[in-house]
């Protein structure tokens, strides 16, 4: 037992679900002796509240500190900010500054607005694109929040089919009323988009992230760009966690090709709350013909950190820094395994790296390498979001720290994985609709 584990379970009486975010759960990762909570940070390092010092190569704060945590740069734009005051009655300049950085680098987009959640930018922008469009309904896939809009699709003709959509996400709370509206596709399936925009004329919105997992086909892009104009739909990207992981702004730019609407998230003020809406005027203006309006989308660090965070990454070059990180590490990774005799698959955008091992059950995969990688003090599973924290040196540790538990692998049955976590597998979380 320490300090954090023992927090976690007065947590989970306190706290419905324990966290605010599904990811940050403990039992996600090492059900009893997840050490849950943090002191400080600094780079890739995190301590825990019992001072124990962890290398972060796992989430990287859920994927908001590409820059590293605690960048002294971005922190010392916020605390300038801080010292001068957060928030008045008049605006923040910083907003209208982000809204100049976020057109340059989108040519295409003429508009910004800001909020403080991913998901929370993604109900604004759905909002505006049906209010744009005139039209209801929104073809998606991926993940976008936590929003009615989006849990919508798992509401099914009655209980017994909620969830099949998207299992893991329960839409209770949701009004049923709202079944039908959020209709989903699959990732690479042009022809699937096109069945739903030929059968239901009151699709406003296509929602979806350019990459997730598997890289767009050929020609896909292309495609639901063109199905969106005909149809009259909205077409919005969901850069919230794509965004700068492979170059300064959206991964669409790495694409060439240009939605209507874009949302950006996590890496946009590297760890400092800060969302952003970008889109064409045209469809922005539609904003002014409904009512998004909110207390603290108006505070000042936000902005002040997503400033400061974008002239960091460019300094750095930390948008191709990740990338170049996140595909070496995935070598690596089939390295080690080649060299032991595990056969293993690696996916995911290199910046968001993530591996699998072939024939052994993955959830008890990831509780083996996090518990075997904690008493070594990395906190790491099979992925990698990449930093620039993450340093050769760091990287070599790393790789040197996880050989071993892959040869563990190598030599393991389901069953004997089992005995070897004895509080048992890691919960899942949610089954993402890619
Ligand atoms: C693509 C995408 N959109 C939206 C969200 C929601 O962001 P948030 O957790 O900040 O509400 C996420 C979070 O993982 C995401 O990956």
């Amino acid at each position: 037992m320490t300090t954090g584990t023992d927090l976690w379970k007065r947590a989970k009486e306190l706290i419905p679900g324990g966290s605010m975010l599904l990811s940050k759960r403990a039992e996600m990762y090492l059900p009893e002796g997840w050490p849950a909570y943090f002191d400080r940070t600094e780079g890739c390092a995190i301590w825990d509240l019992d001072g124990n010092k962890y290398l972060d190569l796992g989430f990287m704060g859920v994927g908001t500190n590409i820059l590293g945590y605690s960048h002294p740069k971005v922190d010392e734009a916020v605390r300038k900010t801080i010292d001068k005051g957060n928030l008045s009655t008049l605006n923040a300049p910083e907003e209208v500054y982000l809204a100049e950085a976020l057109i340059e680098l989108h040519p295409w987009a003429d508009m910004a607005r800001f909020a403080r959640s991913g998901g929370e930018a993604c109900a604004i922008a759905v909002r505006i694109g049906r209010a744009a469009s005139g039209k209801d309904k929104v073809a998606f896939c991926g993940y976008h929040g936590w929003h009615d809009w989006y849990l919508a699709a798992n509401l099914g003709e009655d209980d017994s089919l909620d969830g099949h959509l998207i299992p893991g996400l329960e839409p209770n709370g949701v009004p049923r009323a709202l079944q039908g509206t959020s209709i989903p596709f699959q990732f690479n399936d042009l022809e699937a988009l096109k069945t739903i925009l030929e059968n239901d004329d009151q699709i406003g919105v296509i929602y979806m992230e350019v990459q997730r997992s598997e890289p767009p086909a050929p020609g896909f892009l292309e495609g639901v760009r063109e199905l969106a104009t005909k149809h009259g739909a909205v077409l919005i990207f969901d850069e919230c966690t794509s965004g700068f992981r492979r170059t300064l702004g959206g991964l669409h730019l790495h694409f060439g090709v240009d939605p209507d609407i874009a949302t950006f998230g996590k890496t946009l003020g590297n760890g400092y709350a800060i969302t952003a809406i970008i889109g064409r005027a045209s469809v922005m203006e539609a904003a002014q013909t409904t009512f998004i309006s909110s207390t603290f989308w108006t505070e000042r660090i936000g902005p002040t950190a997503a400033l400061a965070t974008l002239e960091v990454m460019r300094e750095e070059n930390a948008t191709q820094r990740v990338h170049e990180i996140g595909t070496e590490v995935q070598e690596r990774w089939h390295a080690s395994a080649e060299g032991l005799g595990l056969q293993i698959s690696t996916g995911g955008l290199p910046a968001l790296a993530n591996f699998s091992v072939r024939g052994l059950d993955p959830l008890a995969v990831k509780t083996f390498i996090t518990a075997q990688m904690l008493e070594q003090g990395y906190l790491a599973g099979p992925n990698l979001y990449a930093s620039i924290a993450h340093t050769d040196v760091i990287l070599d540790g790393y790789i040197n720290a996880l050989a071993p538990v892959l040869g563990m692998l190598a030599n393991m049955s389901d069953g004997e994985l089992a005995v070897q976590l004895p509080y048992g597998s890691a919960q899942s979380g949610f089954k993402r609709l890619t």
